[in-house]
Parts: structure tokens; sequence; C-alpha cells
């Protein structure tokens, strides 16, 4: 058992979409979330700032009481490197592994699409993890890079005419190559999850990041015996690196409920 919190980091607020599940399937653990708001987005950056800001997210949860570190960030799961999330002094787990096992896994004719920021498909990181799960899968993948902007301004109703074309836009080469499901690669990308369904005829099996990487933190911690062992509901910590004035409503949607932990504004170094 640990009652020490559970760290979970995006380049912005994308990453509550994982921190939503937490609060669903984990319900007595304390979360400490970081969101880099002010240097959101990440992934039309090079691999170089992309890895250095990562290290400077990981470093400030470090300095917290946690107990492991989520990266609930498409572009940072897929381009930081193992041999730095591999010598963190705790676990360190990201979201590549986790959707892709779940994608083999539903996949019924193995033809696998992915979405995510430039980096993220630049790095075929969804890629290599599934084919080393599954030798008979077709990866096909596109970038979005105007999407994680459209979220992150709140412009995610179904109907959102603009959002609708861009996700048509990004599907298109997809459609076409009739993909039986789809990797939401970048943990914006779930908060469209009913323009993605609706564009795609509801036929192609849609993978939430979020959900799954929430869904195996639960097994791992279950597995090394690190659940908390309180019964009372856990607290979350927002710490946030732009403005907090707008936090409270954009992360509400986010999160699908009420902000109640505390909201702070930090500096990283
Ligand atoms: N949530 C991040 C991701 O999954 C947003 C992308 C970005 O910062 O560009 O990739």
């Amino acid at each position: 058992m640990d009652n020490r919190a559970i760290g979970v980091f995006d380049s912005g607020l994308g990453g509550l979409t994982a921190v939503k599940e937490l609060h669903n399937i984990l319900p007595n653990e304390d979360i400490i979330y970081l969101g880099d708001t002010g240097r959101v987005p990440y992934g039309s950056r090079s691999r170089e700032t992309i890895i250095k800001y990562a290290k400077q997210d990981i470093d400030f949860l470090l300095g917290k009481d946690i107990k492991m570190v989520v990266a609930a960030c498409g572009t940072v799961s897929s381009t930081l490197p193992k041999e730095i999330s591999g010598k963190l002094p705790i676990p360190y787990v990201d979201i590549v592994q986790p959707a892709a096992q779940e994608a083999c896994a539903m996949s019924a004719g193995g033809k696998i699409g992915v979405v995510g920021t430039n980096a993220t498909l630049k790095s075929n990181a969804f890629g290599k993890a599934m084919r080393s799960i599954r030798s008979d899968i077709h990866v096909y993948g596109n970038p979005c890079p105007l999407l994680v902007h459209l979220v992150e301004n709140g412009m995610i109703e179904p109907d959102n005419q603009i959002t609708t074309l861009a996700v048509q836009m990004y599907l298109q080469p997809l459609i076409k190559e009739k993909i039986d499901t789809l990797i939401l690669g970048c943990t914006h990308y779930p908060l469209l999850y009913d323009i993605f369904n609706r564009l795609l005829d509801y036929k192609v099996t849609l993978i939430d990041s979020g959900e799954c990487v929430a869904r195996y933190v639960r097994r791992y911690l279950m597995q090394n015996d690190l659940l908390a062992d309180r019964t009372t509901p856990g607290t979350t910590e927002y710490n946030v690196t732009d403005e907090t004035d707008t936090f409270d409503r954009t992360a509400s949607i986010f999160l699908q409920e009420k902000v109640t932990g505390t909201v702070n504004r930090i500096e990283l170094a």
C-alpha cells in the first residue's frame, strides 16, 4: 500500500482526460496534475525542446510526494527516450503502450489508424509498439496539428462546424485506407470523440489514450501493491504554468465534473 499521490502531466489540459478516468476508477487516490499551459502545444516543437520541457515537468512532479509519474501527453510519450524515463526513481507510465495494446486487442482486420501531433506521428512510436504486439497489422498515421488549438480554445461541441471541418480533413486519408480502429494518440482528442465517431460513421473503434493509460495505472498499482489504502475520496491538486482565471471553466469541460481541488500557478525551472 502507498498513500502518496499519482503525478500526472501534459503540455496543457489534455491530460485531464486521463485524470477524469482516474477519478472514476481510482476515487481514493490523491493526484497531482501539472499542465504546462504556458507552453502548450509541444507537438510542433523540436525533439530537443520537447525532451527539455518533459524533463522540467517530471522534475517538478518529483519534487512532490508522488509514487508514480504518468505522462498523459502523446507528444511526450512518443518522444521521451527510455534512457531518461527508465532511470527515474519511481515508476513512469506513458500512453503509447496502453493504447497500442488496446488497439491491437480491438482491431478485427488489423487496419489501425493513428492521429496525434506532428512530433507523435514523426516518432512512429505507436506503430512500433503495435508491430511488436501484432505482426499482421497495417498502421496508417496522420498528424492533426490544428486540433490541440481548437480543443484548448473550447471548440469541442459535437456540432462545431470549424472543428468538424478540421477533423474531416484529417480523417480523409485514413477513411480511404478503410481503417477499422483509430488511436486518438493525443490526450486532447477524446474531447472530440463524438465528432470523430460521427465522421467515421460509427464504424471504427476509437481508442481513447487517456482512458487506456488510466486503466493501465490501476493495473500497475494493483499488481505492485501500490494502491492507497484510504477509504475516503482522494484529493487532486492542479498546477499550471499560465493564468488560473479560466482554468476552472475549461478544466471542468475536460473532467466532465466541477474542479474541486486547489489550483496553483507555478514556474518551471
Ligand atoms: N496532449 C498533448 C498530446 O497528447 C497535446 C499536444 C501538444 O502539446 O502539442 O500530444
